[in-house]
């Protein structure tokens, strides 16, 4: 039986509309250069439509994931504590893919070919002041390993290089990579299509390493299955709601063309590197196509839709290591603003000595995350200035800092050895396990004082035994402790009242 699908509800515009309607989305009518646009995307804490960019007029939109509210309403939520827990819960429900025709796909209302295929007509833009080229950020790469029949899906950032070619940037390790150069050293082509303008989670799946099919694996986030679009020229499918896909294929001349620099996800230019060359064959779009970019490196990294993604995933990869290695952990946070991939932040409850420190350990060995911190449970993860007050009060640099060398790092990370190497440090934030119940093992908090009704003396309560003053107030059925100090007063000059060692008023004798 043929399944039906709403082609727009995973749209990106019907995305950005949603956006409109909560308050996270800026308007720009104004007639705008290319070059003008990067800046407007770095200062708007929303996200961005531009309506009027370049010559061609285009329509733009940006910052689809900028901050956690845009990251909780890419799954449907309101609640940004939600995300984490509806992540995990999708990514252990897998979704399938399924095929449509190529008639009933939005995607392929427009079709160009031939003499038609014209890149510089397309939003290709400088997107950092010392570029090598103007790019497309927001491309995320289809394909099918020819070797085993496997999908694969990825991000990667774009290059023109004429009217119907452009440099993929393929120099990390990643699945593509593996896949790609198999393909030469059998030399072949490597046929793979780039979609651009997708749903946010549509651009998470292709972002993380799930170890799944991945197509089943954008299914699987958007929680449904995912309908596809096989391309008109190259018979990979796609998306078939994407707003626009570039179809081709990857030559079989390998790493033949400097690619970059381009401003990367650290705040710095990635340095230009050997890459291959990408032939487009054919251009897709809906007919009311919606451009998209994403803002990538900048001084706003935690506003950069890859840090957002970052920490979400490094958060459930953190949760995930620390609960099966059989930690009790209430918390997790990936700050975004530092790329989301290498500081964590975690809560632990610790139920023996050293925990703090063996939770490092295992978090040390969990790729690329290379500054960890750990905290009792009353910290918010969440909070820098929490977190700066639990290093002032718990943290000693000559007890509490772990490292460890030699770990694997992505080739543009700023801190890497000559060696091509991290190092890891891991700073144990917590207070001393077991610490004896003295006064000031405690945290301070604001007074609230419940009067008794039935009054009690000083003298009959301190007959009890020892009390603190606040329940001195409450026995004297008064929230103001004047009059108690004097009464106190008395028994001191008495000499019938003492102090123990915690402060606590009691009788002198007692
Ligand atoms: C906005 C963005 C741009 C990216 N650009 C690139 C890129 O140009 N080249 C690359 O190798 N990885 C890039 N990545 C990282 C990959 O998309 C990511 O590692 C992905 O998991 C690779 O998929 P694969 O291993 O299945 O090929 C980018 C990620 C994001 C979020």
């Amino acid at each position: 039986m043929a399944t039906t699908f709403d082609f727009n509800k995973f749209r990106l515009r019907t995305f950005m509309n949603h956006l409109a309607e909560i308050g996270e989305l800026e308007t720009f009518d104004k007639p705008l250069a290319l070059t003008d646009i990067t800046a407007k995307i770095e200062n708007s804490p929303k996200a961005v439509l531009f309506k009027n960019v370049g010559p061609q007029k285009y329509e733009m939109f940006a910052g689809f994931i900028g901050n956690r509210r845009r990251l909780a309403a890419a799954f449907g939520l309101a609640d940004n504590k939600k995300v984490l827990p509806e992540y995990m819960r999708r990514l252990q429900n897998p979704q399938k893919w399924a095929e449509v025709p190529s008639a009933d796909a939005p995607v392929h209302q427009v079709v160009l070919k031939g003499d038609d295929i014209d890149l510089t007509q397309l939003p290709f833009y400088l997107q950092h002041q010392l570029d090598g080229a103007p790019y497309i950020s927001s491309a995320m790469d289809y394909t099918v390993n020819p070797a085993d029949g496997k999908p694969n899906v990825g991000c990667r950032r774009l290059m023109l290089r004429s009217k119907k070619e452009l440099r993929c940037n393929l120099t990390q390790m990643s699945d593509l990579k593996r896949i790609y150069v198999a393909a030469t050293e059998r030399h072949e082509k490597l046929p793979l299509s780039f979609v651009i303008g997708a749903h946010p989670l549509d651009f998470m799946s292709a972002a993380i390493k799930v170890p799944m099919d991945e197509f089943q694996l954008v299914a699987t986030l958007r929680g449904e299955t995912l309908p596809m679009v096989r391309g008109v020229t190259n018979n990979i499918p796609v998306p078939a709601d994407a707003e626009m896909v570039l179809e081709g294929y990857l030559d079989e001349l390998g790493y033949s063309e400097k690619e970059g620099p381009y401003g990367e996800l650290y705040g710095y230019y990635g340095p230009m590197h050997d890459d291959p060359v990408f032939h487009v064959t054919a251009i897709t779009m809906r007919k009311d196509m919606l451009n998209h970019t994403v803002l990538h490196g900048g001084p706003e990294i935690r506003r950069n839709d890859a840090s957002l993604i970052g920490s979400l995933s490094s958060e459930a990869r953190v949760w995930h290591t620390l609960k099966a290695a059989g930690f009790d952990i209430t918390d997790v946070h990936c700050p975004e603003s530092a790329t989301g991939l290498h500081i964590c932040r975690v809560s632990l409850k610790q139920k023996a000595e050293g925990e703090a420190r063996r939770a490092i350990a295992e978090l040390f060995k969990m790729p690329l995350m290379r500054l960890i911190y750990i905290v009792d449970p009353d910290v918010d993860v969440h909070s820098h200035e929490a977190m700066d007050w639990a290093q002032c009060t718990r943290f000693r640099g000559d007890r509490d800092i772990m490292t460890e060398g030699g770990h694997f790092a992505l080739t543009m990370d700023p801190t890497i050895g000559s060696d091509g190497k991290m190092v890891k440090v891991g700073y144990d934030f917590t207070a001393p396990f077991d610490a004896p119940a003295k006064i000031e093992n405690i945290l301070t908090f604001a007074p609230t004082i419940k009067p008794a009704a039935a009054k009690q003396s000083i003298m009959e309560m301190l007959a009890t035994g020892p009390k603190h003053f606040y329940q001195l107030m409450e026995a004297a059925g008064t929230t103001d402790g004047r009059g108690v100090t004097l009464e106190l007063d008395v028994m001191r000059a008495a000499k019938t009242v003492g102090r123990t060692p915690d402060g606590l008023w009691c009788l002198a004798n007692g």
